[in-house]
């Protein structure tokens, strides 16, 4: 009776094993949602007045860090900033440097700040000289999982090299607590889209099999 029982706990084990696999395998995933998902995507630059929940920003972060990295070294380090105050301050800081033309081409319909008007921003860093690619797949993945979710987004290179090369940008890059030796690479601005961008041509021509 007691091997009986034995047996049955071991095969039970293993049923249990084999339903927690077949429930992560790529084949239960919805293909046409997440197609839908990567094909329907734009960048956004016109947010409502809202930073995105912190529970929503939860999940597409928990996205973000689920991305491959070589050898698994997870080299980025990732901020999250919806503090709006923050926003206006580096905000006010680039345009302060800047001169009257310059002002105006910035601050066109509807300016917000300089992260493309977006309320929640996630700044990347990664190591001098290494993880770049890296980061760049968990910038994606953190896209998609907003865009999933109705939360547009836009990757931002423009803010950086004010952030990176500008004594008053530098201060605040040292607000956002990164490691020594760690170089803020982008910001992905995300909120709840107030537009409908149309989608931008592709190139198809740029991929070829090779026979
Ligand atoms: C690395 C990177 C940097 C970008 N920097 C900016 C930026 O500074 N400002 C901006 O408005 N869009 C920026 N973009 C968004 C691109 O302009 C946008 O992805 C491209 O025009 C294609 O449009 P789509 O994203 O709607 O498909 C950036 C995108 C990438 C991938």
């Amino acid at each position: 009776m007691k091997k009986i029982a034995i047996l049955f706990t071991l095969l039970s084990a293993i049923g249990t094993q084999h339903v927690s696999a077949q429930k992560l395998s790529a084949h239960s995933i919805d293909s046409a949602a997440v197609v839908h998902t990567i094909l329907s995507r734009r960048s956004v630059r016109k947010y409502k007045d809202a930073p995105v929940r912190r529970d929503q920003m939860d999940m597409i972060l928990k996205c973000g860090i689920n991305a491959p990295s070589g050898m698994n070294a997870q080299p980025w380090e990732v901020r999250v900033v919806d503090n709006q105050q923050m926003l206006k301050d580096i905000t006010e800081a680039q345009m302060s440097g800047m001169n009257e033309e310059q002002r105006k081409r910035m601050t066109g319909n509807g300016f917000r700040n300089m992260f493309r008007n977006a309320p929640s921003v996630v700044f990347v860093a990664v190591p001098e000289g290494r993880g770049e690619l890296d980061a760049g797949i968990l910038g994606e993945n953190m896209v998609l999982a907003a865009w999933s979710m109705g939360i547009g987004s836009c990757f931002l290179g423009g803010p950086v090299r004010f952030l990176n090369s500008d004594e008053r940008g530098k201060a605040f890059v040292k607000k956002l607590g990164f490691p020594d030796g760690y170089r803020l690479v982008y910001a992905i601005g995300f909120g709840y889209p107030d537009e409908s961008p149309e989608a931008k041509p592709r190139d198809g021509e740029k991929v070829k099999y090779v026979e």
